[in-house]
């Protein structure tokens, strides 16, 4: 059996996406390993799951320091634990060209639309106030644009018209805590090839 892949998850808030893979993790459903949470806010709960979970957590300040600087001591925290994916679930900061260009095809992000419908913020609220009948989930790898890197998995979920905004977003959260986990599983198991904007899946 291979190592187990080695993550870095980012993360910026409540952390459930985080917690369905520390989950997958536990169950040996995935064969990867977090070896450090990264937060930009102290406060993100995201940071007391991994804790529990006993996994090594860093906050990275982004408040009044140029965002170079936070970037290079981001660079610093990741190569130390040799990692081999970057998960971002949740985080909320623009990672620059140069930060991606240092980690080719190891960056990958959850997005709550499918895109490249909805991009950016509160893309369920874009979503639900469009009328959309089908919204759902989107994990891709990060490249240069905005949620606008080649795309591993979707999910989808069916708009009912007496759906509030909330109900829209945990429906659509449920499906991102399946097609992250496995995404990652996918990675691990060399089974992810990029061709220009395609992503190929071998069985
Ligand atoms: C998720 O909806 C994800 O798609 C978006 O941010 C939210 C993070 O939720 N990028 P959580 O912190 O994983 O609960």
């Amino acid at each position: 059996m291979s190592a187990k892949l080695k993550l870095a998850v980012l993360i910026s808030g409540s952390g459930t996406n985080l917690q369905a893979i520390i989950d997958s993790c536990k169950n040996n459903k995935i064969h990867a390993e977090i070896k450090i949470v990264i937060s930009n806010k102290s406060s993100a709960y995201g940071l007391e799951r991994a804790h529990q979970a006993n996994i090594k957590t860093q906050i990275i300040n982004y408040k009044n320091r140029d965002k170079n600087e936070v970037e290079q001591e981001l660079i610093q925290i990741i190569d130390q634990e040799k990692i081999d994916l970057i998960v971002l679930a949740g985080f909320m900061k623009i990672l620059s060209a140069d930060f991606i260009s240092h980690y080719p095809e190891k960056i990958i992000n959850i997005h709550p639309s499918l895109l490249p419908a909805f991009p950016g913020i509160d893309a369920q609220t874009q979503a639900w106030e469009y009328g959309t009948k089908i919204a759902g989930c989107t994990v891709h790898f990060v490249d240069e644009g905005c949620d606008t890197g080649p795309i591993i998995l979707q999910e989808h979920v069916i708009v009912d018209q007496n759906d509030t905004i909330d109900d829209l977003k945990s429906k659509i959260l449920e499906k991102e805590h399946l097609i992250l986990p496995k995404a990652i599983d996918l990675i691990a198991s060399k089974k992810v090839a990029i061709s220009g904007r395609k992503v190929k899946i071998h069985s």
